[in-house]
C-alpha cells in the first residue's frame, strides 16, 4: 500500500475548498460528520473508492455508505418511496441512513455497494460535512474513519491514530457530538433495523407508523457490517460490570466508583457522545480488560449496548 502524505485542512472557507480539490482528484480525505468522522472519497469514482477499503483494510463485501448534499441529489440514485421520503424530510440532515433499491442510472461507483443491488444514503448533519459536499458538487462515499474492525473516530487523533499515511488529508473538526454512527434502515423490504445508531429506533416508528423488524444476529451478515467483533479496542471487554476487579479498568454509568463515567447522571445522550472516545482512552492506558457498568436498553442504550457487544465479541484469529 502506498505511503500518503497526509495533510491536516483547516475547517475554514480556504480549507475545505483545498479538502474539495482532493477529492476531485481522487483523493481519501477524512471529515468530521455529527456521528463520527467519515473517510471520503469522490463515490462516483471507482479507483477513489477501492482505495477507501485498501486505506482501511475493509472487507471488499462490506458496502459504503454514500453521502448527499440534498434529498434532491440522493433521490436520483435510488428507488425513492413515500416512506423514504416521509422519514427524510423528518430527519435529514440527520443520524440515518437509509437502504434502497439502486436506481439502473446512478452513476454511483460500483465499489461503493460491494456489487448489491441496493444503496445506502445519507444526508449528514454538520456544517462541515455539509460545506464539503457542496464544494465538491457531487456525493462522497464514506466509511468511518478507522481501521476495519477497530473503534470509530469521534475526534481528528483518534483518525491520525489509525489512517495518518494512508489517506490525503483529514479537515479537524473537533469532536463528534453524537459520537455513535447512524442508525441504519432498510426500506427494500418490510422496513428493518439493520444498525442501531445515533436516532433511537422509537422515533422512526412513530414516523412510519410502523413497528421495525430487526436483523441483528451477529455472525449471519445480512448488512456486511454486522459482523460479530467490531468497534474492537485491544482491551478485552467485561460487560454489565458492577464493580471493577484486580487488572481492570471500570468504564462506568451512573453514580458509580471506575476510572471514566460514560455519563455520572445516567444521561444515554451524553453516553453514547463518550462511549468511543472512553473506549479509546482506556485502551491507551494499556488496561488488559475494561469492565463496563450495565446500560439501559432503551433510546440509545439500544446502540450503545450494541457496540459494547461487539467490542466484546470474540475476535477472529487474525485481527
Ligand atoms: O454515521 C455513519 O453512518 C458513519 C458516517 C461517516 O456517516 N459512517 C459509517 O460507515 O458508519 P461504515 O462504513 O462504518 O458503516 C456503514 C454500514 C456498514 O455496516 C455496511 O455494511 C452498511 O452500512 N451498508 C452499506 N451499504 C449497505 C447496503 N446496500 N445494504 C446493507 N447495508 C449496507
Ligand atoms: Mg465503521
Amino acid at each position: 500500500m502506498t505511503i500518503r502524505n497526509t495533510k491536516t485542512f483547516r475547517p475554514d472557507e480556504k480549507g475545505l475548498i483545498e479538502a474539495a480539490d482532493a477529492l476531485r482528484n481522487g483523493g481519501l480525505v477524512a471529515f468530521p460528520t455529527e456521528t463520527v468522522y467519515g473517510l471520503g472519497a469522490d463515490a462516483q469514482n471507482d479507483t477513489a473508492v477501492a482505495d477507501i477499503y485498501a486505506a482501511k483494510g475493509r472487507p471488499q463485501f462490506n458496502p459504503l455508505i454514500a453521502h448527499f448534499a440534498d434529498i434532491s441529489q440522493a433521490k436520483l440514485h435510488v428507488k425513492w418511496s413515500d416512506m423514504a421520503n416521509h422519514l427524510a424530510e423528518a430527519l435529514w440532515p440527520g443520524p440515518l441512513t437509509l437502504v434502497l433499491e439502486r436506481h439502473n442510472k446512478s452513476n454511483l461507483s460500483q465499489f461503493l455497494c460491494a456489487g448489491l443491488p441496493s444503496v445506502a444514503i445519507r444526508i449528514p448533519a454538520h456544517p462541515i460535512a455539509e460545506q464539503l459536499l457542496a464544494n465538491l458538487g457531487g456525493p462522497i462515499a464514506a466509511p468511518s474513519a478507522n481501521i476495519s474492525g477497530q473503534i470509530s473516530p469521534t475526534c481528528a487523533k483518534h483518525v491520525n491514530a489509525d489512517l495518518f499515511g494512508r489517506i490525503d488529508g483529514i479537515v479537524d473538526g473537533g469532536a463528534c457530538q453524537v459520537g455513535l454512527e447512524s442508525t441504519i434502515i432498510d426500506l427494500t423490504g418490510v422496513p428493518t433495523l439493520l444498525r442501531p445508531g445515533g436516532l433511537p429506533k422509537d422515533i422512526i416508528e412513530e414516523i412510519i407508523s410502523t413497528k421495525l423488524a430487526t436483523v441483528l444476529n451477529y455472525g449471519v451478515i445480512k448488512a456486511p457490517g454486522q459482523i460479530a467483533s467490531h468497534y474492537a479496542p485491544q482491551a478485552r471487554l467485561r460487560l454489565n460490570a458492577k464493580t471493577k476487579e484486580a487488572n481492570e479498568s471500570m468504564l462506568g454509568f451512573g453514580p458509580v466508583e471506575c476510572d471514566l463515567n460514560l455519563s455520572e447522571t445516567s444521561d444515554l445522550v451524553e453516553a453514547a457522545g463518550n462511549l468511543f472516545s472512553s473506549l479509546h482512552t482506556l485502551d491507551c492506558d494499556n488496561a488488559a480488560t475494561i469492565a463496563v457498568s450495565p446500560i439501559p436498553e432503551i433510546g440509545l442504550g439500544m446502540a450503545i449496548n450494541d457496540r459494547l457487544r461487539r467490542a466484546a465479541a470474540p475476535r477472529p484469529a487474525t485481527n
